[in-house]
């Protein structure tokens, strides 16, 4: 079947002795070998030796699977048989593939609309199992920086959402919100997203166009709050008012671009780029209190220490 279209899968939401209910492919070559034939299933051994061929590129299911891909995976996540912590590698790989889709898919409202079981998926382990939480974020992979990055911008956004006693619909919107933050870079060139080095002043022009962009993606879909455009539109304001693109000051801005602005930075402070060296967690929060101060709810930034700590204490 030349015809059919593939979608990339980890291995590693593949779990061992699990009838799998569609085909995995290989992709060697420029061709798709069929590995694993629907109905069959990974033993052990097999899944332990393909793990270590697992370059991120390497499996795939056709396109016509995906919804059972996602059932399958869904099932897995909820069966008693695996413990938190391979749940969370489980949510995040399954994460990584509807950030793909959110980032590269011309229908963005079926990425939209496919969100929201993931986020509840984070809330429930996040209620359940606190300990894995910062386990997850230790699971950055090597995919396209962005795509990590509003993953853990919507994990650390649902921690500290918690911290300041949301509840669970509030958090909801907030978690999905988070993970849509920078989705307006769908419209700035990859060219600019990933050059190493500084951008110049036509191309940083460019760049700080994404919470603009991203309004207007998210204004063409039905079912999205005011709240989330708000966490997208807003999530490069400063608290003391010289942000963009309105220049709104303190509470004026929405409560979640005020957490977004928080853990955003944060994130991108303490992770791997090729142009800079991570900080440590500590470094961060000690830098974002003293230097950037200004910039941040300060008592939403008091309740990110208690949030970081608690996922320090637990990974
Ligand atoms: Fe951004
Ligand atoms: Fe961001």
């Amino acid at each position: 079947m030349e015809s059919s279209s593939y979608f990339r899968i980890r291995l590693t939401t593949i779990r061992p002795d699990k009838m799998t209910s569609f085909d995995i492919f290989l992709h060697i070559d420029g061709k798709y070998l069929l590995y694993l034939r629907a109905g069959d299933r990974l033993s052990d051994g097999k899944i332990k030796a393909m793990h270590g061929r697992d370059t991120g590129d390497t499996f795939f299911v056709r396109s016509e699977d995906k919804q059972k891909y996602r059932d399958w995976v869904r099932e897995e996540m909820n069966s008693s048989l695996i413990n938190p912590f391979e749940k969370a590698a489980i949510l995040r790989e399954s994460s990584v593939a509807l950030m793909e889709d959110l980032f590269e898919n011309p229908d963005v409202n079926q990425a939209l609309d496919d969100s929201r079981p993931i986020i509840t998926d984070f809330i429930d382990l996040m209620e359940n199992a606190p300990e894995a939480m910062g386990f997850m974020i230790s699971l950055s992979g090597h995919d396209f920086y962005t795509y990590n990055h509003s993953l853990d911008v919507s994990i650390y956004s649902l921690g500290l959402g918690k911290a300041l006693g949301y509840d669970a619909k509030t958090l909801e919107e907030l978690g999905v919100g988070a993970l849509f933050h920078d989705i307006g870079k769908r419209n700035v060139s990859l060219d600019i997203l990933c050059k190493k080095g500084g951008l110049t002043d036509p191309e940083w022009e460019q760049m700080k166009m994404h919470p603009q962009y991203g309004l207007v993606i998210l204004n063409n879909h039905p079912n999205i709050s005011d709240a989330i455009k708000a966490a997208c539109f807003e999530h490069h304001e400063s608290w003391a008012g010289n942000g963009y693109p309105q220049q709104l000051v303190a509470e004026e801005i929405h409560p979640f671009a005020r957490i977004v602005a928080i853990t955003d930075t944060y994130d991108a402070m303490t992770t791997q780029r090729s142009y800079n060296v991570p900080m440590s967690p500590l470094d961060a929060v000690t830098m974002m209190k003293e230097k950037l101060a200004g910039r941040y709810d300060p008592d939403m930034l008091k309740a990110m220490y208690s949030v970081l700590f608690k996922i320090k204490v637990a990974s």
